[in-house]
C-alpha cells in the first residue's frame, strides 16, 4: 500500500497568504496542515508516500517537509506542472504508484479519525474504491454522493448547484490500481479539470466495487480563513498540554494550557491557554487569549489578541483594541504609535481584508 498526498493546486481561497506560500504549509497549532496528513498515514502503517507539488510552491514544501525521515517515512516528490485536477494528479503519479493500491489524501484536509479501520474495510472487501462521506450544511461546495438505503453509492457529482444529498466527499480516498483505467476513460469537466469524482463514477457505471463509509469525528477542509481558525481551535483544544517549565518574568501570568518555544521572551504579559507560542518570539505588555497560535519570531508589544493565527516573523505593536478571529501572514506588520493614532497608514496587498468592528 502506498499513499499519494496532493499538495499542488492554486490555493486561491486562502489568498493573500497563498500568493507566496503553499496553502498546505499554513500552520495549525504551529504545525503545517500537510504534516498532520503525513502523520495519520504513517500511523496507519504506510510509509511509502508520494507528494504532488506545484512549480510555484513545490520547493517550499520539499525544503520544509524533507525526505520523510522525520516522520519515519520515505517521501517521493512528484511535480504536477499545472493544477489540472485531482485525477490528473493521479495520472502524473502513475510511475510512482505502479500497480500498488493507494490512499489518496488531499493535503488541506484534516480529520480526527484514524485511517486504520477504513484501510481494513478496503483490504478485506477487496474494493476498487472506498470513499468517505460526511453530511454537511453546504454540499454545493464539495463533491456530493447519492447513496441508496443500503449505503451503496449510486452517483457522484462535483460541486453541484442542486445537490442530490447532503453527503460530502471527504478528501481521503482508497483506490485499487483499477482507478487508472477509469481515469484514462474520462474527459476534463466543464471547469477544465480531470475530476476524481468522474473517475469514481466511471467505476460505478462499470459495476466495479465502490463502497462508502461515514466519517465520524471532526473533519476540516482548511481552504478558507474561518475553517483554518476552527481547525486551529480544535487542534489546540485536543493537543496542547500545560508545560511545567515556562520561562516568563515575574510580572507575567500564564493561565491554562500554554506551550512556549525555545528562546521566546514573555515580559509583563498575560497568556491564557490553550495557546501555542513558537521559538524566538518577543511578547511584551500584551495579552494573548485562548485559541491563538503564534509562530516563530513573532513580536507583539502592547497588543491584545485572541482566537487568531499569527504566522512567522509577524510584528504587532501598539494595538489596544483586541484583535480577534484573525490570520496574520508571514512578516506582516501592524504597527501603531502610542498613545493614540492621529492617522492610519497602510501598505496592504491585493485581497487583504481589514475589518474595523
Ligand atoms: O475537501 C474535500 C473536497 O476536495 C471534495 O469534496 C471534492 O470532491 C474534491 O474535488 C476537493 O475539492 P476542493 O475544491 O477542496 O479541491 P482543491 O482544488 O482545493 O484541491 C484539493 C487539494 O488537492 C489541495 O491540497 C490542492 C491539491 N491539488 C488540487 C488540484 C486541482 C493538486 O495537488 N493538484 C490539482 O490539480
Amino acid at each position: 500500500m502506498k499513499a499519494l498526498i496532493l499538495s499542488g493546486g492554486k490555493g486561491t481561497r486562502l489568498r493573500p497568504l497563498t500568493y507566496t506560500g503553499a496553502k498546505q504549509l499554513v500552520p495549525v497549532a504551529n504545525k503545517p496542515i500537510l504534516w498532520y496528513g503525513i502523520e495519520g498515514i504513517v500511523a496507519a502503517g504506510i510509509t511509502d508516500i508520494g507528494i504532488i507539488i506545484s512549480p510555484e510552491t513545490g520547493e517550499e514544501v520539499k525544503v520544509k517537509t524533507g525526505d520523510g525521515s522525520r516522520f519515519g517515512a520515505k517521501i517521493t516528490y512528484i511535480l504536477q506542472s499545472e493544477p489540472a485536477g485531482l485525477a490528473h494528479a493521479v495520472k502524473v503519479a502513475r510511475p510512482f504508484l505502479g500497480d500498488s493500491p493507494f490512499i489518496m489524501y488531499l493535503g488541506d484536509n484534516l480529520i480526527q479519525s484514524q485511517l486504520d479501520p477504513f484501510l481494513e474495510t478496503f483490504n478485506k472487501q477487496k474494493l476498487d474504491a472506498l470513499i468517505l462521506l460526511r453530511p454537511v450544511p453546504n454540499p454545493s461546495a464539495f463533491g456530493v454522493a447519492k447513496v441508496d438505503e443500503n449505503g451503496r453509492v449510486l452517483q457522484l457529482v462535483e460541486k453541484p448547484k442542486v445537490p442530490p444529498s447532503n453527503l460530502a466527499l471527504v478528501g481521503i480516498y482508497f483506490f485499487a490500481p483499477s482507478i487508472h483505467e477509469a481515469i484514462d476513460k474520462i474527459q476534463p469537466s466543464a471547469r477544465g479539470e480531470l475530476e476524481i469524482t468522474d473517475a469514481i463514477q466511471n467505476l460505478i457505471d462499470r459495476e466495479k466495487h465502490v463502497e462508502a463509509c461515514n466519517l465520524d469525528g471532526w473533519w476540516l477542509d482548511t481552504g478558507k480563513k474561518d475553517d483554518l481558525l476552527s481547525a486551529n481551535q480544535i487542534i489546540l483544544d485536543s493537543c496542547i498540554v500545560a508545560s511545567t517549565e515556562l520561562k516568563v518574568d515575574a510580572k507575567s501570568q500564564i493561565i491554562g494550557r500554554v506551550q512556549i518555544g525555545e528562546s521566546s521572551e514573555i515580559i509583563n504579559s498575560t497568556v491564557r491557554g490553550p495557546v501555542v507560542i513558537g521559538e524566538n518570539c518577543r511578547i511584551e505588555n500584551s495579552f494573548i487569549g485562548p485559541y491563538s497560535s503564534i509562530a516563530d519570531r513573532v513580536t507583539m508589544i502592547d497588543a491584545d489578541i485572541e482566537h487568531s493565527v499569527i504566522l512567522q516573523g509577524a510584528k504587532i505593536t501598539g494595538i489596544h483594541q483586541r484583535i480577534v478571529d484573525s490570520v496574520i501572514g508571514q512578516r506582516a506588520q501592524i504597527i501603531n504609535a502610542p498613545p493614540r493614532p492621529k492617522a492610519l497608514r497602510f501598505m496592504i496587498g491585493d485581497d487583504s481584508q481589514i475589518e474595523l468592528v
